[in-house]
């Protein structure tokens, strides 16, 4: 569970402080679930923090917008500007990063789609989502809520209306004891976790759902796909049978605020020898460098926030030495 809390929020091109970040309770998201977000992380590295992926992330926003018909009053570049404001604003790395896409004025009637197009932005101390799980392994169950097939609910717009399965799937693994819930499509193929992509490893082969069993494109996952090819491994992304996770080597989750977690378990089944498998640690070690600077090949990932001093910042480097 996150703490919601930060210094600034970005609204509408003003940092407005973070108790008085409000909208009218009458909008016409809260009722109906038409917004679009995103989850973005920063990090500290040896030349400062620095946001993850921060183009790709602005990219999917105004993509899910499109969907949704909600034209963004400002260009791509304005917004990108605006995140590494908001970080630099509210001084914490690691920083959670959740830019929302809203209708906030008083509006009912679903078919309205007229209202003024806001966007918000907040930043706050990103801690681990998957707990424990993060290092030794999730235990995951599969849900017996499915994800909307992509007719009814595109799930490559990152809309706020999705998460409503996502709830109720992440409640459900909850109340059982589970960490996390794996979601399939409507065809009984594996799909993805509440808000992570979920990928395995036969043989040697990495596999990953793709995008005809209604999963959100993560960028983790995009990642995730680069690392491991250029690590040498076969990426395929295919239809993934519940058998074929069962008896899988490996399997991990993909997501911004999960980032790379090895799946110890799902349902009373142990994942290969249900401990973190050799091609899970050789990708989230690169991954874990990558996010922090560390490795050259992917600097073109980070995006440096200025104005932010080191001292706001834990960097990871003199933490390690601190001990
Ligand atoms: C449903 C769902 N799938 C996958 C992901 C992973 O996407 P990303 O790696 O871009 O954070 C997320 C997180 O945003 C999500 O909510």
């Amino acid at each position: 569970m996150m703490a919601a809390d930060g210094k600034k929020v970005w609204m509408d091109g003003r940092l407005v402080d973070f108790a008085d970040a409000k909208v009218h309770v009458l909008n016409h998201t809260l009722h109906y679930g038409v917004g679009v977000f995103e989850g973005i992380r920063a990090y500290a590295t040896a030349d400062g923090p620095a946001v993850f992926r921060l183009p790709e992330h602005v990219r999917r926003l105004f993509a899910s917008a499109k969907v949704y018909h909600l034209p963004i009053p400002w260009s791509e570049e304005e917004v990108a500007r605006a995140i590494v404001e908001t970080v630099a604003a509210n001084g914490h790395i690691p920083a959670y990063i959740r830019p929302l896409v809203y209708r906030g004025e008083p509006a009912l009637g679903v078919k309205n789609s007229a209202g003024k197009v806001s966007l918000a932005i907040a930043s706050i101390p990103a801690k681990k989502y998957l707990g424990e799980g993060s290092e030794k392994g999730v235990r995951a169950k599969i849900s017996p809520f499915r994800k909307p097939p992509s007719d009814a609910m595109p799930s490559y717009a990152k809309a706020c209306g999705n998460y409503l399965t996502s709830y109720l799937a992440g409640l459900d693994a909850q109340q059982d004891g589970y960490d996390e819930a794996i979601l399939l499509d409507t065809n009984g193929y594996v799909a993805e976790g509440t808000g992570e992509n979920l990928f395995l490893v036969r043989g040697g082969v990495v596999y990953t759902p793709g995008l005809e069993s209604d999963i959100l494109l993560g960028i983790t996952r995009d990642s995730v796909v680069t690392i491991a090819t250029d690590l040498g491994y076969s990426v395929v992304p295919k239809l993934v049978s519940v058998n074929e996770l069962l008896t899988a080597d490996e399997g991990f989750f993909s997501g911004t605020y999960a980032e790379l977690a090895p799946l110890r378990t799902v349902g009373r089944h142990a994942i290969g020898t249900a401990v973190p498998g050799p091609v899970t640690r050789a990708v989230m070690e690169v991954f874990s460098k990558a996010v922090r600077g560390e490795d050259p090949r992917y600097a073109a990932w980070l995006t440096r926030v200025p104005g932010l001093r080191a001292a706001a910042a834990t960097p990871v480097r003199a933490a390690r030495r601190s001990g």
